[in-house]
C-alpha cells in the first residue's frame, strides 16, 4: 500500500481514497468522491483494471469494454477495499459517480457488486446554440457558451457542466445549432471550441460541431458545394486537418442537409448518402464520425410528412461509409408529446443508426410546465421495431443523441424538474433498460434528499406529469396543433400558412364528420412503411394502440370507443384528466412545502400555476374549435370553455422565447 498516493482520508470516518496511479481524469473521479467523503463508509480504491494492485484479484473485466465499471468490495493486501475499476480512466470516473449514487440511494456499500457497461457506445448532447448567444428552442436563457470571452475566460461552469454529463455518461457535445452558420468553422470559432473541449477532455466528453454544408462557397470561396466536386472535398479535408491541428480528439460534424431551408447535396442532384460520405472521407485519417440527420420533409410531396424521411433515406441503406452515422428524431413528424417511433429503426440493417430525442420541451410547455420525459423516451426506446424477433428501438441504436435543455439560467435548465430531463436522457443512454420510475426516483433523491415523503411525492408527480400534457395538449395521437413558430400555445384551427404541412388542420383532419389522420393502405398508407406484425396492428382502429388511434385513423366523432362511449366523449374526457392531473400535481407540491428548501419550492409552486392555467386554455380553446366543426354539446359534467374561439384565436406571443432567428 505504500506506492499509493492517497488523495484524501477522513479521520471521522476513516474512509480513504487510493489511487495507484493518478491522470486528470482519475484525479477528478477522486475529487468528486472527496466531495462526499463523509458519505463513504469504507476506504475507496481507484484503479484501471491493469494495475499491478489488481492482479491478484483476477477479475476477468472484458464485458466492460472500454466505458464500463465494477464496483466491488474487495481484499488487497490485509484489508478492505471498495474497488472501482474499469479498462480506461473514463470507465473508472463513470464508476465513482455510479458509487455515489448507489451511496446516496441505498446510504450503505455492503456487498457491493455492480457491473455496468453501456448499451449504446456514443451518447451525445445536441446543442441549438447559435454563435449570438441565443439558444433555438431553448427555454433556459442565453446559451452556457460565451462565445465572445472564449478561448481567454473558460467560464467554471463549463467545468460544472462536463461533470454534471459525466456522472450520467454522456461522452459526447455537440456545441452549436444544427441550423448552422459557415462562421463557426472558422479559425477564431475552432480557437474557442478548442478551449472547451480542452476543458471536456479529462470528463471523457468529445466535442462536435455542426457543419453547413454550403461552407465550401461561403468561406472557401468556391463556386459550389457539390459534394462530387473534387476541389469541394479538398476543402473539406483541410478543413478537417486544420481541427485535428486544434482538437485532436474532435468527434466530428453533425449536419442537417436539405431541411427546413438548409443546404445539402440534394441542391446539386446528389443523395444524402454522397454528401455523408464525402464529409466522411475528411473526417476518417483522424477518427472521426459524421452524423447526418434525416429529418427531412419537402413541400414537392403531398401525400404525408410523416413518410417522408424513410422514402428519402430507406433506399440509401447501405451507402453510407461506416464513420457515418443516420440520426433519426424519434417519432417520424417532430418531438410532439407523442408520437409513434419512427418506421427507419430496424429498417436500416447496413447504416449505422442514432437516436434523436428532444430534452429541451418545445412542444411540452417550455421550461414552465412539468413534463418529466423519462415515460417519453423509455416509450421509445422499449417499442419492438417488428423488423427482427424481440428487437426494440434501443437495440437498433449505434449513438443516441438529445437536444440540451441547458442554458446560462442558474438551474441550468430553466426549471428544477426539467434538471430531471437531462438526467434521466443520460442515464437510459447508457442503460435502456433502467425505467423511468426508477430514475425518478434516483433523481429526487440526489436532488432533493431522502426524506421518503418528498421522494413518493416527487416521483408520483413526475410519472403522470408528460401524460398529463399529452392529454391537454392532444389525447389520442392527435398532434401538431400549435401554433405556428412559436410552438406554445394551441393553434389547431391554423390553415392558412404557406406549406400544407406547416398548418395544424393538416395533421388533425377535422370536419364536421369526424377527425384524425388515415395512414391506413386507404390513406397515405404510412403504416406501409413499418414492418409486417407492427403494421397489421395499425390496420385497423379497433386493434391500434389508444394512444395513437387518431395518428393513424380518421374516425367519425360517434365511432364508438371500447366501453361504450363515443370518440368525442371520450376525446373531451382526456382533455379534462389532464387538466385535472395538473390540478393534482399542484396539490402534492403543496404537501411538500415544509420539506423542500423555499426558493425551489416557491418557483415549482408558480410554474405550477402557471400549468395549471394553460392545461385549461389548451383545453378551452381545443374544445372550442372542435365543437365549431362537430356542433356536439360537451358531455355532462364538462365545464363550458372560458371564452369563445375568437378570444382563442386572437391570442399572440410575439417575444416567446427560443424561435429561430
Ligand atoms: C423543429 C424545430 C426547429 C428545428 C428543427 C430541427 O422543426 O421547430 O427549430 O430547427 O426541428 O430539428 O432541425
Amino acid at each position: 500500500m505504500a506506492t499509493l498516493a492517497c488523495l484524501a482520508a477522513d479521520t471521522a470516518s476513516g474512509a480513504e481514497i487510493e489511487v495507484p496511479r493518478r491522470s486528470s481524469t482519475i484525479d477528478r473521479a477522486a475529487a468528486e468522491l472527496r466531495r462526499s467523503l463523509p458519505h463513504l463508509p469504507a476506504a475507496v480504491m481507484l484503479a484501471t483494471s491493469n494495475a499491478s494492485h489488481l492482479a491478484l484479484l483476477d477479475l476477468d473485466t472484458r464485458a466492460l469494454g472500454h466505458e464500463g465499471y465494477l464496483i466491488r468490495e474487495v481484499r488487497i493486501g490485509n484489508r478492505a477495499v471498495i474497488l472501482v475499476t474499469g479498462n480506461s480512466d473514463v470507465a473508472v470516473l463513470y464508476g465513482a459517480f455510479a458509487l455515489l449514487r448507489h451511496v446516496r440511494a441505498s446510504e450503505s456499500t455492503a456487498a457491493i457488486n455492480i457491473a455496468s457497461a453501456p448499451a449504446i457506445p456514443l451518447r451525445l448532447l445536441n446543442h441549438w446554440d447559435n454563435l449570438d448567444g441565443s439558444v433555438e428552442r431553448g427555454y433556459a436563457g442565453q446559451s452556457l457558451w460565451d462565445w465572445w470571452t472564449l478561448p481567454d475566460f473558460k467560464d467554471p461552469r463549463y467545468d460544472d457542466y462536463a461533470r454534471a454529463n459525466a456522472s450520467i455518461g454522456i461522452n459526447g457535445t455537440v456545441l452549436n445549432n444544427v441550423n448552422a452558420k459557415a462562421e463557426s468553422l472558422t479559425a477564431p470559432y475552432l480557437a474557442k471550441a478548442a478551449a472547451l473541449a480542452d476543458v471536456f477532455r479529462p470528463w471523457g466528453i468529445r466535442v462536435y460541431l455542426t457543419a453547413r454544408f454550403s461552407a465550401p462557397i461561403e468561406l472557401g470561396g468556391l463556386k459550389t458545394a457539390d459534394p462530387r466536386d473534387p476541389a469541394v472535398a479538398a476543402w473539406w479535408q483541410a478543413k478537417a486537418d486544420e481541427i485535428y491541428r486544434l482538437i485532436p480528439d474532435f468527434g466530428g460534424f453533425l449536419v442537417k442537409a436539405n431541411s427546413e431551408g438548409q443546404p445539402g447535396p440534394r441542391d446539386y442532384g446528389a443523395s444524402h448518402a454522397d454528401g455523408a460520405n464525402m464529409l466522411a472521407a475528411a473526417l476518417r485519417p483522424h477518427g472521426g464520425t459524421v452524423v447526418w440527420r434525416a429529418f427531412v420533409y419537402a413541400d414537392t410531396d403531398p401525400t404525408d410528412r410523416a413518410k417522408q424521411a424513410y422514402s428519402e433515406f430507406r433506399p440509401l441503406d447501405g451507402k453510407f461509409a461506416d464513420n457515418v452515422i443516420v440520426q433519426v428524431k424519434n417519432g417520424p413528424i417532430d418531438f410532439q408529446p407523442r408520437e409513434p417511433v419512427h418506421p427507419l429503426f430496424g429498417a436500416m440493417r447496413r447504416t449505422r443508426l442514432a437516436a434523436e430525442f428532444q430534452i429541451t420541451k418545445e412542444y411540452l410547455g417550455f421550461a414552465t410546465h412539468l413534463a418529466y420525459l423519462g415515460p417519453l423516451f423509455e416509450e421509445a426506446l422499449d417499442t419492438p421495431t417488428g423488423q427482427a424477433p424481440g428487437q426494440t428501438v434501443a437495440a437498433t441504436l449505434g449513438a443516441i443523441s438529445g437536444v440540451a435543455n441547458i442554458g446560462r439560467d442558474r438551474d441550468w435548465a430553466g426549471s428544477t424538474f426539467n434538471q430531471a430531463n437531462w438526467y434521466a436522457f443520460g442515464r437510459l443512454a447508457w442503460d435502456p433498460k433502467l425505467s423511468s420510475q426508477t430514475i425518478a426516483r434516483e433523481w429526487s433523491r440526489q436532488t432533493f434528499g431522502n426524506d421518503a415523503q418528498v421522494t413518493d411525492t416527487v416521483t408520483a408527480m413526475m410519472l403522470r406529469s408528460r401524460e398529463a400534457v399529452v392529454d391537454y395538449t392532444g389525447p389520442f395521437g392527435l398532434a401538431h396543433l400549435f401554433g405556428p413558430d412559436h410552438h406554445y400555445g394551441p393553434g389547431p384551427w391554423i390553415a392558412d400558412l404557406k406549406r400544407p404541412e406547416w398548418n395544424p388542420v393538416y395533421y388533425h383532419r377535422a370536419d364536421s364528420d369526424g377527425i384524425g389522420f388515415d395512414r391506413t393502405a386507404s390513406g397515405s398508407n404510412a403504416i406501409g412503411q413499418y414492418a409486417p406484425t407492427i403494421a397489421a396492428r395499425l390496420a385497423r382502429p379497433e386493434i391500434t394502440p389508444p394512444q395513437f388511434l387518431l395518428w393513424f385513423h380518421h374516425l367519425p366523432w360517434t365511432y364508438p370507443m371500447p366501453g361504450g362511449e363515443t370518440l368525442w366523449s371520450a376525446v373531451v374526457r382526456r382533455y379534462d384528466h389532464g387538466v385535472a392531473e395538473v390540478e393534482a400535481m399542484r396539490k402534492q407540491w403543496a404537501t411538500l412545502k415544509s420539506r423542500v428548501d423555499a426558493e425551489r419550492w416557491a418557483k415549482t409552486d408558480a410554474y405550477l400555476g402557471i400549468q395549471a392555467r394553460e392545461a385549461r386554455w389548451w383545453r378551452d380553446a381545443s374544445l372550442t374549435y372542435w365543437m365549431s366543426l362537430n356542433h356536439l354539446p360537451l358531455p355532462a359534467g364538462s365545464p363550458p370553455p372560458a371564452h369563445d374561439l375568437a378570444w382563442y384565436k386572437q391570442q399572440r406571443f410575439p417575444f416567446a422565447p427560443g424561435a429561430p432567428h
